[in-house]
Parts: C-alpha cells; structure tokens; sequence
C-alpha cells in the first residue's frame, strides 16, 4: 500500500513557440517589472515579452548575475518600486528566475529578506508573477525555491508556497542560442532534480516518482541531440519540457546530497550551479549505492531505452555515457580547484 502523501503541482503552464506574445493577458493592468540579465536581454530574448508588453509602463532589471547576491534582490526591489511595479516578469535562467520570485514577494509582502530564508518562512502576499526560462535546467518557473548568495560565499535558500509563479511559460525558441557548455550543465542539473526526487526517502510519492521518470527519459534522449545541433527545435522543446517536470517533482520530494555539496563548490568557487552538480553526481551516486542502488535500476531504462535490463549497472553505465557525452569536466582538478580546498572546508566553518 502507498503511504499517505500531499502533491502540489504548482503554477499554471503555457507551452508554445512564441508564447511571450500572449504575456500582457496573464498579468493584471498596472506597470511591470522585467527580471533579467544582461546576456538574456542582448541576445534580443526579451524582446518577444517586451513587444507584448507595448504601451504599458515597463521596468526592466538587468543586473542578475550568475549566483545572484542578496543586495541584487534588494536592487531589484528598488527598482520595482521606483517603477511603481504591479506585477513582476522573470525572464532568464534559474538566476533571473529566483531573483523575480523574491522581488515579486518582498514588494508585496513588505517582508525583509533577512526575515524569510528558510522553509515556509515567507507566509505574506506577493505581486502577480510570470516566470520565462531561457535555460533547460533549474526548473525554476515550476518550484518554490529561490537560491540567492550570502556574503562572498554561502547560498541561501527561502523555500515557500508563496514563491510558486502564477503562470510559466516554455518557449523552446528561447533556449536555442544556448551554447553547448551552458547546455549540458544547465541539462546535467535538471538529470540530478529527477534522479534525486525519485530517490529521496523523504517525501517522494507516486506523482513525483512519474514526473521525474518522464523527465529523465525526456532529458536522457534529447540532451545528446540538443549538444550535437543547438537549433533542434524538437529537441530543445523536450529537454525545456523535461527541466519543467523535474522542478515539479523536486518541488515535492526534494533534491538531496549532489546539491549539497553543490551549493558550496558554487559559492565558494563560482563553479556554475550545473557544472556543481554534474562534478558531484557520480561520487554521491555511488556513496549512496548501498541504500539507493534498487531505485537507480528502476531508472535505468528511462535513461537507456535500449537497456534490456533494469539494473544498476545499466544505470550506472547510461549515467557515464551521458557525463562523458556532455563534454563538460568531470573532476575538481580538471577545474583547478585543489585537493587542499576539500580538506580545510571542515575548519574553515
Ligand atoms: N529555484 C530553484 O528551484 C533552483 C533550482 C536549481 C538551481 N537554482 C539556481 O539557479 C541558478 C542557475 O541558473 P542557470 O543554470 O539557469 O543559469 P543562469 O541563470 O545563472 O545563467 C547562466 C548564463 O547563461 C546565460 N543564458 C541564459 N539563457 C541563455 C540563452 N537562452 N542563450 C544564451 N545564454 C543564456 C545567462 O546570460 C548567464 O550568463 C543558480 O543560482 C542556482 O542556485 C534554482
Ligand atoms: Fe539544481
């Protein structure tokens, strides 16, 4: 018998080519605060949501930078303000993504930030918001989580149903200029959302269990062909499909240990969250092997339609493909960060 559990699916969902076009109707009259970053709006991929928005009042925000800070957040919240923001647009990746959802609470909730990191802290009202990823990884348009940068290295979390956006919307024709590096990081991450949701012992349940199978069979097939030809449209809509069922499962039964220590290599080494996660995937993977090992089986034809069997070494072998198919590296040294700097972690806290 399944054990009793609580799902929450999250905001309502648009996908389509061009979706932006239709942005004005889901948000109410008033002026509106886009949230962005400098590439995402020079590569011209505002441009579709700043075209809807014609004839409004529209701040945009471009200043997140990858990790963002706290003190981004509170720029952007003054921004917001000086604007006279009545809703809030975050368009971008997961960076632009998590900042958009604070501000869109801080302005309407008037709550600190200082005040809401951690689980369900954040219990006031927020400004309508709509989240845009241009990047097939965080899921952050479907979670209630946003990561920001404390000080010069740690990351903080506010986890909260007040964060969920009321709309997301995929638009596969944002992400096809991704470069190839960014792709399989940003993919390698949205693999580790399903992979740890479906193996948390905490909270997984049968929904987040077919979320993340549908996620990791979209994202196992199409991130090999999204890293061989970037303009597959077919292939990029799956894989933003794939990042968007996996941050609904994790929304549910949470990420685990690869992000552990993923969040302090990316603070402390500005390592990109992605590439944190694809270093620390194969170690944790076999770490937790004596506990986990049945479910990694389960897994292992939605990453190998080919398996013939469900066993953790045809998981084990289709996660090795897919890393050493993503180009990206694999060790800390191959990214210059010393064996030295593991060790004092401890003593330094
Ligand atoms: N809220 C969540 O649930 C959640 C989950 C995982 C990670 N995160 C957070 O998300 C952040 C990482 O987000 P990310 O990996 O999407 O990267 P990002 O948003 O930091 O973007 C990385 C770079 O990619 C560029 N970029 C984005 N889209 C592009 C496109 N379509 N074409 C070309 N360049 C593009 C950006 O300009 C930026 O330079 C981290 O802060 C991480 O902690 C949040
Ligand atoms: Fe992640």
């Amino acid at each position: 018998m399944t054990a009793a559990f609580t799902f929450t699916y999250g905001p309502r969902l648009r996908s389509a080519a061009g979706v932006c076009a239709q942005l004005a109707e889901m948000l109410p009259p008033g002026p509106v605060l886009l949230v962005t970053d400098a590439g995402v709006r020079r590569f011209g991929l505002c441009d579709g949501a700043l075209a809807a928005l014609a004839g409004r009042s529209v701040t945009v925000f471009d200043a997140v930078e990858a990790d963002p800070s706290a003190q981004t957040v509170l720029n952007a919240v003054d921004a917001g303000r000086a604007g006279g923001a009545a809703s809030v647009v975050g368009l971008g990746g997961g960076s632009p993504m998590d900042v958009a959802k604070l501000v869109a609470y801080l302005l309407g909730s008037g709550d600190d930030l200082t005040a809401i990191y951690g689980v369900d802290q954040a219990k006031g009202p927020r400004l309508p918001l709509v989240l845009i990823p241009t990047t097939a990884g965080t899921g952050s348009e479907a979670t209630p989580i946003a990561i920001v940068t404390v000080g010069a290295t740690e990351k903080k979390g506010v986890v909260s149903p007040a964060l969920y956006a009321d709309w997301a919307l995929l638009d596969a024709n944002l992400t096809l200029g991704l470069p190839p590096a960014a792709t399989a990081a940003t993919g390698i991450d949205a693999m580790v959302h399903a992979i740890e949701a479906y193996t948390s012992h905490r909270l997984k349940n049968p929904v987040s269990d077919a979320l993340a199978r549908e996620a990791l069979r979209l994202l196992a097939d199409n991130l090999p062909k999204v890293l061989a030809n970037g303009r597959d449209v077919a292939a990029r809509e799956a894989t933003l499909l794939g990042s968007h069922l996996a941050g609904v499962a994790f929304s549910n039964a949470p990420v685990a240990a690869v992000h552990a220590l993923a969040y302090p290599l990316g603070g402390h080494f500005h390592v990109p969250h992605g590439l944190s996660n694809a270093l620390m995937l194969r170690p944790v993977l076999r770490f937790n092997q004596p506990a986990a090992g049945a479910l990694y089986g389960e897994l292992a034809t939605c990453l190998d339609p080919t398996a013939t069997e469900s066993t953790e070494a045809a998981f084990f072998s289709a996660i090795d493909a897919l890393l050493t198919g993503s180009g990206l590296p694999l060790r800390l040294r191959d990214i210059d960060i010393p064996e030295s700097a593991w060790r004092c972690w401890p003593a330094r806290r």
